[in-house]
């Protein structure tokens, strides 16, 4: 399998110890020794990258944390304790912060924000479903939002100033006591094994579980891009879910043979609930179609993550498509599009925010595109079929059009 080129660029300097490795020797030593079980400092990989500084600064984060429908919040550093506020704030809030010990923090901006697709696409080592979303932080010398695990795999990338980090050992959170004042989920007694310093450019990867604690050393701004994975639980909860029949099912048979005690939980009742779930779980999971059980997973892995979805242009017919593509205007993905397909020789599928859309007679090559490619012109769409699907992936918000000499909206 050829790897995608952007995810050399992430690792090109990783391991600077070891400067003889190809690019695909430093992406094996990584999934091996370090994802999943270890931070890992990539010094400098985002050093060059000419996007970086201006992606956004404090002010523009400042403006997102006052929007109506802002995932935002204020996490106050005190010596040893934290408490938040949470958004969306108002402009005012920010005059009356101060110089020191706070770190405002903001969800999603890659669904408020252009630009954040090239960084995302550093990740695509991982598949595309994996991609949660980019918080963006901006926090003022001092400013923390304390010692913690997250639930995912993070790559921090330090945009502007200088960030310390203290760290914990191979996912060791669970072992540390958890405290949640003020709505903030971190550890106490936190003891780091090791300590290192962001300046912009480098970049930072954290398991899911590693206990990790950053604190601004200047104004300082880090973008987190999240890799979301379902737990057992919620995916088993959804595919239960799905199992369901809405009606026509029977009761289940739970009363022991002669209850001694009508007040009394009885044994029998007991075993004969787990038996009867057990079955019903086995049955659900052993006897699933696999094409209906392919078509549920598509679609739960492509749910869109925090956001209700995208919005909804004025619909548009597949020959309407045709002619603005003939006279150069191209499709990009929609911040937030996460598309997965899937060919099992005989049904081929492309799922799509939580969607599965029909593929009949599509070129591979037109779905080559819209899963890898950047940008969809009428040079990668030829049969019929490929841009009628084009049509419906732009009528769901999934595709925007950019007319030729618009920038990217
Ligand atoms: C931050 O950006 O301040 C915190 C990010 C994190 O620790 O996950
Ligand atoms: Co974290």
């Amino acid at each position: 399998m050829t790897r995608p080129d952007p995810t050399t660029l992430l690792l090109a300097r990783a391991f600077p110890e070891a400067p003889e490795l190809a690019a695909t020797q430093r992406l094996d030593r990584f999934l091996q020794h370090y994802w999943r079980q270890r931070w890992l400092l990539l010094p400098g990989a985002l050093a060059d990258d000419p996007d970086l500084p201006d992606l956004l600064d404090g002010d523009e984060l400042a403006g997102l944390a006052c929007e109506e429908d802002a995932d935002a919040r204020i996490v106050f550093t005190k010596g040893q304790h934290f408490h938040q506020e949470t958004g969306p704030f108002d402009p005012q809030r920010f005059a009356a912060l101060g110089d020191a010990d706070w770190t405002l923090l903001v969800n999603g901006v890659d669904l408020a924000l252009p630009g954040f697709e090239p960084l995302l696409r550093l990740l695509r080592f991982v598949p595309d479903w994996r991609l949660d979303d980019v918080m963006v932080s901006f926090a003022a010398p001092g400013g923390s939002v304390g010692p913690h695990f997250d639930h995912y795999d993070v790559f921090l990338i330090q945009a502007q100033g200088r960030r310390r980090w203290e760290l914990g050992d191979r996912c060791d959170g669970p072992r540390y006591d958890r405290t949640s004042d003020e709505g903030l989920d971190l550890v106490s007694n936190f003891d780091p094994a090791h300590v290192v310093h962001c300046e912009p450019g480098d970049v930072l990867y954290v398991p899911p579980g590693l206990v990790h604690h950053g604190i601004a050393e200047t104004p300082c701004l880090t973008l987190s891009l999240g890799l979301r994975a379902p737990s057992t639980s919620d995916l088993l909860a959804a595919w239960t879910h799905a199992c369901m029949e809405p009606s026509g099912e029977l009761p289940l048979e739970l009363d022991p043979p002669l209850p001694a005690d009508p007040g009394t939980l009885a044994p029998e009742t007991i075993e004969l609930a787990r038996r009867a779930l057990r079955d019903a779980l086995l049955r659900n999971l052993d006897d699933a179609d696999p094409t209906r059980f392919t078509h549920w997973l598509g679609c739960a892995l492509t749910q869109p993550g925090r956001d209700a979805g995208p919005e909804l242009p004025e619909p548009m017919a597949a020959e309407a498509l045709a002619a603005r593509l003939a006279a150069g205007a191209l499709l990009e993905r929609s911040p937030g599009a996460r598309l997965l397909r899937h060919d099992d020789g005989q049904i081929r599928s492309l799922f799509v925010g939580g969607q599965a859309f029909p593929t009949d007679g599509a070129s591979d090559r037109a779905l080559g595109q819209l899963v890898d490619g950047s940008v969809i012109g009428s040079g990668e769409l030829d049969t019929a079929a490929d841009y009628a699907l084009a049509a419906e992936l732009y009528n769901a918000g999934w595709l925007y059009l950019v007319d030729p000499g618009e920038e990217g909206a």
